[in-house]
């Protein structure tokens, strides 16, 4: 194991960037850090309904639609699910890896009916230096109706929906937001009864889902809250339904001012005592790609922070284990409890893929009508 992690190369800046500015990532006191470059959008501006930008703009009826629009599309026939969507298109624009957010998009829309392309920064004009706004229209002008973006910088999904004016699905914006992540990890708690003891069905979701549904429930996430885009769209989304975020880790992965995010979050340095209080314990990777030369002692890391099974064992025996992916065995957990009873990271990722159909019914709303010329 390496005594230190260090990068410092910036994280990739991606080409047609407009602005540095306006940040909205948890790390903004950190000037070691990078955030990836930040591109700001006027508070004015107005995209497609069916875009899903953030959590943040999300009510409590959206989250309900959301869920149980993906429970119906999970529970259809094969054959019904694909006729959901049956001849749209839709294109996935990855300016970073992915493995499970581009799959299950993927896979998604191919269950709806709907046809998919992929867009890579590796092999596509984006590496001859075409802008973010350039592919967009080149993927409009293709016939593309819904683009999925995943890009290193924050705001870039919100900036292609005002490019475009398509619905853009934000699968991951630098360390801003992960929407469709934040929504599948709801879904996971909620079908693992953390605040909702009945049987899950579209039901639950209607007459259920309130600002109490998950009120005394302490979700603990751990690690490097600074660069995650996935700890903000959580704490942002759970504290809605009436949870207690609690954030975890060190000063230089977790700035005291993260508290300030938004209600109902808090942070607890001790692992062991935030352990105490988790009904859900949900672990982060180290992002070595965007700590831009911030030095972390892994060993001390993982003395201080890693989920063993000793630990889990010893101060959170019934709480349930999450992990966004892709998780590092060895460093922020041990494969022990990655693989153990208590750990949902297989359940997240399957249902994943529910929540991406939703988001992208609720994007493109159902199957086309045809035009009298298609119709001849
Ligand atoms: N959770 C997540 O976004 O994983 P990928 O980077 O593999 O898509």
């Amino acid at each position: 194991m390496p005594e230190s992690v260090t990068n410092t190369k910036r994280a990739a800046k991606a080409p047609g960037l407009l602005s540095n500015s306006g940040t909205t990532a948890i790390g903004k006191a950190n000037k070691k850090s990078t955030q990836g470059p930040v591109i700001t959008t006027k508070s004015t501006d107005t995209y497609h309904p069916g875009s899903l930008l953030s959590v943040a703009s999300l009510n409590l009826s959206d989250i309900s639609h959301i869920l149980q629009l993906a429970f119906e599309l999970d529970s259809f026939s094969v054959k019904r699910r694909s006729k959901q969507l049956e001849g749209r298109r839709t294109a996935l624009l990855f300016y970073e890896s992915s493995t499970r957010t581009r799959t299950s998009f993927e896979l998604a829309a191919k269950q709806l009916g709907a046809t998919t392309t992929l867009v890579s920064d590796k092999s596509s004009s984006i590496e001859k230096g075409e802008s973010l706004k350039d592919t967009g229209l080149t993927l409009r002008a293709l016939g593309a109706e819904c683009i999925i973006l995943r890009h290193p910088s924050s705001g870039a999904p919100a900036q292609l929906a005002r490019f475009t004016g398509l619905p853009v699905l934000n699968a991951g914006d630098g360390p801003h937001e992960h929407p469709t992540q934040a929504l599948l990890d709801l879904r996971t708690m909620l079908a693992n009864g953390i605040g909702y003891k009945g049987p899950v069905n579209a039901r639950t979701y209607e007459g259920h889902l309130n600002p109490t549904t998950l009120v005394k429930k302490n979700i603990v996430i751990v690690g490097d809250i600074l660069h995650s885009r996935v700890a903000r769209s959580n704490a942002l989304l759970l504290p809605k339904l009436g949870a207690n975020v609690i954030f975890c880790g060190p000063e230089e992965l977790l700035p005291d001012h993260a508290a300030q995010i938004g209600p109902g979050v808090s942070i607890e340095r001790d692992f062991n005592a935030a352990l105490r209080s988790a009904d859900v314990v949900m672990m982060l990777r180290i992002q070595k790609e965007r700590l831009a030369g911030l030095e972390i002692d892994l060993n001390e890391y993982i003395a201080d922070y890693q989920l063993n099974q000793t630990r889990l064992a010893a101060h959170a025996p019934k709480a349930l284990v999450m992990h966004p992916g892709p998780i590092i065995r060895g460093l922020e957990l041990t494969s022990e409890v990655a693989d153990g009873p208590q750990s949902a990271i297989e359940e997240q990722v399957r249902h994943g893929v529910a929540i991406r159909m939703a988001a992208l019914v609720r994007a493109l709303g159902g199957k086309k009508k045809k035009t009298k010329g298609e119709r001849k």
